[in-house]
């Protein structure tokens, strides 16, 4: 990234590290635009750009005539901050490490902290078997004549259109493919729009998942960096695309994976802008989309697309049930070369699914559910967030996601989670190392946790636990 990003970037972070360490207090002034300028021999508008990220993030805001104050809302802990990444795109290798790290927390008897899944007793499988059983009854000829033509259940399509209303919609219904979960989703429209050693611009931290796609497809991965709170960087985006070379771009906008980052409106207005103009496709994983933290669903960067160049991508894994492996592309003018992909793939999505879920969408249970499942998502993520305070080190630094159930926490400096992972398995706890979150092997002294469960004196203990690992203090419960 050029130096004047890494300024603007770095100033940010080091302000918001004070506001969060108390240094800066509610109501205090910040120093001026131009006396910071001066004194930490930067640019005025280098200081202005640090000063947006900040009110961005709600740490400050701007009084006219009289500067920048700090705002009342101060997360509990300082967050992580943004962190600048490698000017180069680099090939990933993280699948062999990444694989271990799951397998091993999935172990029976080993606290549940690592996959990003939801607590059984929080999702509606006994209203999914009902509905098996009924719409197999009711549809006796479901799985005959297969049909590698016509793929997708138009009554599933009719669903998702009228959904997309809460996205910005309503999408149209040819935009639709209806694909084998979110992972498939993210796989095809990489195939479809990207050919072996293209590089592809993503979040840093990334969804690891999207970083083994990239080394299974051999992709490289150029890491944008991102502010924990509102997401990739536009300004970052706009420099590392400038002179070509980017074939996708491939993101969470809502919920990212690890940060839990929501951009912004303006931000998905202005990131969807350039795309477009450079002739970047974008790949919008959604996955999140409805798990939003805050008031209001936040809309998908599709909302603001014009001419067809995101593929909004999304499942039903994280609300309803991880096992139904239905999702959709809405492809926009992809579509027909993700629908040819899909069939040299995997020819359809099963049929049956396909009907039990319009079914369960079309009941109206799915918005009372989605509701009481925010509300548990966001209790879980606090009791993780306040567990993560009082057992870690102190300079811990801890993120405040905005969607999603996943909580990234900053370790000090030096203490390094892949070292420590293998003492934490001995000890029945998991947790996924930040450095699978990388292609170029940042965030060493990062990790991730699932707050998917909810949060029992089992879990607490485990975090109890896994503080005394990394070094925290307090021994006891209670
Ligand atoms: C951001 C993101 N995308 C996709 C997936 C995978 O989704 P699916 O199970 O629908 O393939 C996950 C699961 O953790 C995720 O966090």
């Amino acid at each position: 990234m050029s130096e004047e990003l890494l300024r603007y970037e770095k100033l940010a972070g080091e302000l918001a590290a004070l506001i969060g360490d108390g240094v800066l207090t509610h109501g205090d002034r910040l120093p001026s635009v131009r006396r910071l300028a001066q004194e930490r021999r930067l640019s005025v508008s280098t200081v202005v750009q640090a000063l947006r990220q900040l009110e961005e993030r709600g740490l400050v805001e701007a009084r006219p005539q009289s500067g920048y104050f700090v705002c009342q809302t101060l997360a509990p802990r300082s967050q992580p901050q943004a962190r600048p990444t490698p000017d180069a795109p680099m090939p990933v290798d993280i699948s062999q490490r990444l694989v271990h790290v799951l397998q091993a927390g999935a172990r029976p008897g080993v606290a549940p902290l690592s996959a990003a899944l939801p607590a059984n007793e929080l999702l509606p499988i006994a209203a999914l078997h009902r509905l098996y059983a009924g719409v197999a009854r009711r549809h006796p000829r479901l799985l005959e004549a297969g049909s590698h033509v016509h793929m997708d259940q138009p009554a599933l399509v009719r669903q998702l259109v009228r959904r997309s209303l809460a996205w910005g919609g309503p999408l149209a219904a040819e935009e639709f493919v209806i694909v084998n979960a979110c992972t498939e989703a993210l796989s095809l429209c990489l195939r479809a729009v990207t050919r072996p050693g293209d590089t592809v611009a993503v979040e840093s931290p990334a969804y690891y998942l999207m970083l083994q796609l990239l080394e299974m497809l051999g992709l490289k991965a150029l890491e944008i960096p991102c502010d924990p709170q509102t997401g990739m960087s536009v300004e970052a985006l706009e420099l590392a695309t400038r002179n070509g070379g980017v074939a996708a771009c491939l993101l969470v906008a809502n919920g990212s994976n690890p940060l839990g980052s929501v951009m912004s409106d303006e931000k998905k207005r202005r990131l969807v802008a350039l795309t477009a103009t450079r002739g970047i496709p974008v790949i919008e994983d959604d996955i999140y989309g409805d798990l939003f933290l805050g008031n209001e669903r936040p809309w998908p960067l599709k909302a603001f697309d014009t001419s067809g160049n995101v593929m909004l991508c999304a499942s039903f894994s994280k609300c309803l049930s991880p096992s139904l492996r239905v999702g959709f592309v809405a492809a926009g003018r992809y579509r027909a070369a993700i629908a040819l992909q899909k069939t040299i793939t995997s020819g359809g999505t099963n049929p049956l699914t396909q009907i039990v879920l319009a079914e369960y969408l079309e009941s109206g249970a799915v918005d009372r559910h989605l509701r009481n499942l925010r509300r548990h998502y966001q209790s879980q993520v606090k009791a993780m967030q306040a567990a993560v305070a009082r057992y870690f080190p102190p300079a811990t630094r801890i993120a405040q996601p905005q969607a999603g159930y996943v909580l990234w926490v900053e370790l000090p400096e030096g203490v390094d989670t892949t070292a420590m992972h293998a003492a934490a398995l001995r000890e029945r706890l998991s947790y996924v190392p930040g450095e699978l979150f990388s292609a170029s092997g940042m965030y060493r002294n990062c990790l991730r946790l699932n707050c998917g469960n909810p949060h029992t004196p089992e879990i607490d203990d485990a975090i109890r636990r896994l503080g005394l690992i990394f070094g925290g203090g307090e021994a006891g419960g209670g």
